[in-house]
């Protein structure tokens, strides 16, 4: 996984918990690109590494900006961010990755945010604005100050919903924005957010027959392992000449620090892709939210932080 250096040009309040992070480049060099809906991994202080989402133009080379929510259940990432963060500090970042692509030849698009999940929602529809496409956005937040980034969408002035929990009496009717917005079979929906939200725009999605709907998660939902995942296995490192046993006591991802195979670890969730690797031989049993169903079906990648095996032995490229 490739890194590179920057810097913090500014730190900003941006809502009640949330501040905007802009990074740039070190002097005389340029970021590498990133498609709308990426993400990077930050390599805080104190040796954590954490997930966000861009959400600027990705069409800029210059900068970076992410929004991060001081989230009370925070492992360490959150906290680190907006407390140990300085103006003018250097800071490792893992090259952009994209697990959330915009479908850019959809003739509409509908990208629904509930709170940070603002932050791939706004550079979505920043692209597709620069692209002239027909699209909306609907932010869902607990109330106006807990709302970030909304100075960027005012800006952008497209068709915009806006719901307020705390203004509406309640939080919004999912079912009846997203049946309003059905009318076109080719309509792509998106929708980043609480993993609540997500678990019910999915389960609606699929109810109203929308066909093409993504989805960005910021936390976890556990995935159980399958029935005929083995609990004894054997693992090979083809690379690195390494072979130890996952047993009833351990697990694949505690196997793998314990033997310091050259893993990038981030989210360690399932969710960031960041530890995704290369299968050479066996079958995982995929426990992420990360790749397709498709892409668990060649078996050819898994992220090896969550997910098991279902054969005796696992031959990875590490
Ligand atoms: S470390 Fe994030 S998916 Fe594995």
């Amino acid at each position: 996984m490739s890194t590179l250096k920057v810097w913090v040009h500014t730190l900003r309040h941006q809502a009640q918990d949330i501040i905007s992070v802009e990074l740039r480049p070190m002097p005389g060099e340029t970021l590498p690109a990133f498609e709308a809906g990426a993400h990077i991994d930050l390599h805080l202080p104190g040796g954590l590494v954490r997930s966000y989402s861009l959400a600027n133009d990705s069409s800029e080379h210059h900068r970076y900006l992410l929004g991060v929510l001081k989230d009370k259940t925070s492992r360490g990432g959150s906290r680190a961010v907006h407390e140990q963060l300085r103006v003018g500090m250097a800071l490792t970042i893992g090259a952009p990755r994209n697990h959330f692509p915009l479908h850019e030849e959809a003739t509409h698009s509908v990208l629904i945010a509930g709170g940070i999940g603002i932050t791939p929602i706004l550079s979505m529809a920043r692209r597709l604005q620069a692209l002239g496409r027909s699209f909306e956005v609907i932010y869902l937040a607990r109330s106006r100050s807990a709302a970030a980034f909304t100075e960027d969408l005012h800006a952008l002035n497209c068709a915009m919903h806006w719901h307020f929990d705390d203004e509406a009496g309640g939080p919004a009717d999912l079912h009846a924005l997203l049946q309003a917005r059905g009318g076109q079979s080719d309509t792509h929906f998106y929708a980043c957010g609480p993993a609540v939200m997500l678990d019910a725009f999915e389960k609606i999605c699929a109810e109203l027959g929308h066909d093409h709907a993504h989805i960005e998660r910021f936390a976890a939902v556990e995935i159980k392992a399958a029935t005929d995942a083995r609990s004894v296995f054997t693992v090979e490192l083809r690379r690195s000449g390494k072979t130890f046993d996952v047993t009833p006591d351990t697990t694949l991802h505690q196997q793998l620090i314990a033997t310091k195979a050259n893993v990038p670890f981030s989210c360690e969730e399932g969710i960031c892709g960041s530890c995704e690797t290369r299968v050479l031989e066996g079958t995982p049993d995929h426990r992420d939210m990360v790749l397709s169903s498709a892409e668990h079906a060649s078996n050819q990648v898994m992220m090896v932080c969550v997910s098991g095996c279902k054969s005796e032995r696992l031959v990875l490229d590490l």
